[in-house]
């Protein structure tokens, strides 16, 4: 097994989905997306940082031709989805048919306000992929269309996913333990 798997970190509770359990499951997205949009003009956004992995991994598994591009974010200060946008998408998406690629989808909070500045810019269709889902937690009523696994309410880490900017590399979902997070 190559990569960082962190075996001796006590922060790491245990895996909640395996890397070849999230490859099965980005397959199945993957074909799903190139079903619905054939013939269409497919522009994926992610979300940096978390998003990326999955976008790598996503746009692969896609057969269609796509462009990729990217924004960043950051919450002013704790709750209450205030976000500003620190980096924004390089080109334009008027009349193009997007699709926002997440890592994963809390509160929705910061995705509803990231929805709403997007729609203002005149897509064809904007539709949402989340690799992993906390539905449970969901304060942002969100129409979202592709998701790769509902999960509990638990924080997790890896595959893009970080704690204090750490374990984004990690090949697999992991839990940490609940004395970790306070
Ligand atoms: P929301 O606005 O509450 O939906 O938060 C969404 C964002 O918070 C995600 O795009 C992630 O960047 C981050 N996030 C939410 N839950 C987790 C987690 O369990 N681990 C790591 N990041 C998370
Ligand atoms: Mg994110």
């Amino acid at each position: 097994m190559s990569g960082y798997h962190a075996f001796h970190d006590p922060v790491i509770e245990g895996v909640l989905y395996s890397s070849e359990e999230i490859a099965d499951i980005v397959v199945r997205l993957g074909k799903q997306i190139t079903e619905d949009y054939r013939g269409r003009d497919l522009a994926l956004i992610t979300v940096l940082r978390g998003g990326y992995v999955f976008l790598a991994d996503l746009c692969r598994a896609i057969d269609l031709p796509l462009s990729l591009d990217f924004m960043a974010i950051s919450a002013y200060g704790a709750g209450g989805g205030a976000v500003r946008i620190t980096k924004d998408l390089d080109d334009q998406i008027e009349g193009r048919d997007v699709l926002v690629v997440e890592d994963i989808i809390d509160t929705g909070l910061t995705l509803n306000y990231l929805l709403s500045v997007l729609r203002q810019r005149k897509p064809a269709s904007l539709a949402v992929c989340t690799l992993f889902d906390k539905d449970i937690r969901r304060l942002a009523d969100l129409p979202i269309e592709y998701v790769g696994a509902r999960i509990p309410d638990r924080f997790v880490v890896g595959y893009g996913m970080d704690l204090g900017g750490r374990y984004r590399n990690l090949p697999f979902l992991a839990t940490l333990h609940d004395e970790v997070m306070g």
